[in-house]
């Protein structure tokens, strides 16, 4: 999905806007992407709604992952919240545009506020498999991303600001929850490469001398989408491999899965604390 102007976006926007709001009379503010370490938070809402992306004019469909893609609208620690459970990832031949189509389309609908969670390989050596870490910045290495094209005025500025794509008050609020939960939490620097490959040591090594504590595949179209719709955004990524080029392990599906496992309460616990405060 590309779009030749912004009329063809806004179209496709407002009909799957209108099946949404048909379907649900919900308009949360509260949007949650159910990536790697926030599987499990569907478990913890108390759903309304279920509607499955296949029903939903112009969404995707997710074709690799295991389960359907479908929104779920409820609420969660007291608050009203629509959850996507199935992302879509670059490596998987979408396009920019296509990724961050539901997130458009659902803060349409009243989306203010976005919480992203991710798997990512650790560059920094005092990161362990299996920590969290608290997204501060990122650095874009996908070469593409979701604003490129016509843009819509009443969306965003054609030059969004970059300063605090993460916001300060959700950051200090998530730091306040873990400690008071006891839960260790690293703040970094995600990098995100398209992937689907692993990265090479050089790799490695090149994205912590500029500064990158951790890499992974995903999060940051979301992100630039959500920041150019002056959403605000809170981002935490689970280490699920070590990434220190001198003595690097090849990686295994089972071990990621395993760390994500491990990770997934923390993650969980301090987005729902998050969300209990706000
Ligand atoms: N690199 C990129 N993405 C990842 C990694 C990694 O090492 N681990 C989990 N996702």
């Amino acid at each position: 999905m590309t779009y030749d102007s912004v009329e063809t976006f806004r179209e496709k926007r407002d009909e799957a806007l209108q099946y949404i709001q048909q379907t649900t009379d919900q308009r949360p503010e509260y949007l949650i992407i159910l990536g790697t370490g926030l599987g499990k938070i569907a478990d913890k809402m108390e759903i309304r709604t279920e509607i499955p992306y296949e029903d939903i004019p112009h969404f995707a469909i997710s074709t690799v992952e295991q389960h359907e893609g479908k929104l779920l609208f409820g609420s969660l620690a007291g608050k009203e919240v629509v959850a996507m459970q199935g992302r879509f990832h670059y490596y998987e031949g979408y396009t920019m545009n296509q990724i961050v189509f539901p997130l458009r389309v659902l803060y349409s609908n009243g989306a203010e506020t976005m919480f992203i969670s991710n798997a990512c390989g650790g560059m920094n050596s005092n990161y362990r498999r299996g920590d969290i870490m608290l997204i501060r910045d990122h650095i874009n290495m996908m070469g593409d991303n979701p604003l490129i094209g016509p843009n819509d005025d009443e969306l965003g500025t054609r030059f969004p600001d970059m300063s605090e794509p993460y916001t300060k008050g959700l950051i200090e609020l998530a730091e306040q929850v873990a400690l008071d939960k006891g839960i260790h939490m690293h703040k970094g620097v995600y990098a995100a490469f398209p992937g689907p490959m692993l990265e090479t040591r050089a790799e490695y090594r090149m994205l912590r001398m500029i500064g990158a504590d951790v890499v992974g595949m995903s999060t940051v179209p979301e992100v630039l989408a959500a920041v150019h719709m002056e959403m605000d955004v809170l981002g935490i990524s689970v280490i699920t491999d070590e990434c220190f080029p001198d003595c690097l392990d090849p990686v295994k599906i089972e071990e990621v899965l395993e760390a994500a496992g491990m990770a997934e309460p923390h993650v969980t616990n301090v987005m729902t604390g998050v969300l209990e405060r706000l």
